[in-house]
């Protein structure tokens, strides 16, 4: 388990599919109170530019990685629109967006079965529903939805041109990929020209990594404390770094700016 929280984006990519398996079995049976919705770094409204929601009192408790999602669909009317997440995790998001914004349907796919069983099982939102899958071999039909949204999840995916290539094929003609993950500066690059590949034109860039580090930062100590709480104390260490807690590797590497953090609209246009 150690291993796996140390080093799991750096690991083959043949392997990468089974330990996300493994990783979700795991909180799964750390979390029975349901506590932890979200798996991202979070995001601070540093400028107040989203706008202002009253978040309900068990939503603020992870009120930064809902913001995430919340800068992930700004500027793009969400409501009665049929929408995709893939790579929803434990469902947070897919839950926030659904209750808040008011999808016409919110699929939430992910890679682990078992994730899958526990969000349909715990969420009752109209509309919203989770599907088994993998986002290089998305289980619907062409032309199925309106918007895709991606939130720090494409940088596990053994295939990114395959999920790419899927996203196009399952959107609508002037449909949006609504998407935000973590890249070096030439990892970026490399990005850019997946985009363009897969014939999705970038209508916006943005580099959120001031916002994510702030986040960070504002969400240490629920990050520490969850730690604490659901883990033994020899996978303390490798929990740290998986979250991104201050005084961690992966922070480092946010604070040096080695990795930052990336928003996207793109937009089906061919
Ligand atoms: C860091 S978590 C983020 C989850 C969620 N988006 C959130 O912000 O809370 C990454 C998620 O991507 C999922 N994932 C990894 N590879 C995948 C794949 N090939 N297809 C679908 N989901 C995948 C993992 O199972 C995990 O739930």
């Amino acid at each position: 388990m150690r291993n796996i929280a140390e080093g799991y984006a750096e690991s083959p990519k043949f392997v990468r599919k089974m330990l996300w398996k493994i990783w979700h079995n795991y909180i799964l049976s750390r979390d029975p109170e349901f506590e932890i919705k979200c798996m991202n770094y979070g995001y601070a409204d540093l400028d107040n530019k989203l706008e202002p929601l009253e978040l309900n009192e068990k939503d603020k408790t992870e009120g930064f990685c809902l913001n995430l999602y919340h800068q992930d669909i700004a500027g793009n009317k969400i409501k009665e629109k049929e929408v995709l997440e893939v790579g929803c995790g434990r469902g947070g998001g897919a839950s926030f967006i659904s209750r808040y914004f008011h999808p016409k349907s919110y699929i939430g796919l992910d890679l682990s079965k078992k994730a899958i069983k526990f969000c349909n099982r715990n969420y009752n939102v109209p509309g919203l529903s989770f599907v088994q899958g993998s986002a290089d071999d998305l289980p619907f039909e062409v032309n199925s939805f309106d918007d895709v949204v991606n939130v720090e999840s494409s940088r596990c995916y053994a295939d990114m041109e395959g999920f790419l290539s899927e996203v196009h094929r399952v959107l609508r003609r002037n449909g949006f990929l609504l998407f935000s993950d973590m890249r070096t500066i030439e990892g970026n690059e490399v990005l850019k020209e997946q985009f363009k590949n897969a014939k999705l034109k970038i209508i916006e860039e943005k580099n959120i990594l001031p916002n994510v580090l702030e986040a960070l930062k504002l969400d240490n100590e629920r990050r520490q404390t969850m730690i604490l709480k659901k883990t033994p104390k020899f996978l303390h260490k490798s929990f740290n770094e998986f979250s991104g807690v201050m005084g961690t590797e992966r922070f480092r590497l946010f604070e040096d700016g080695i990795m930052n953090y990336y928003h996207y609209t793109l937009q089906k246009v061919d």
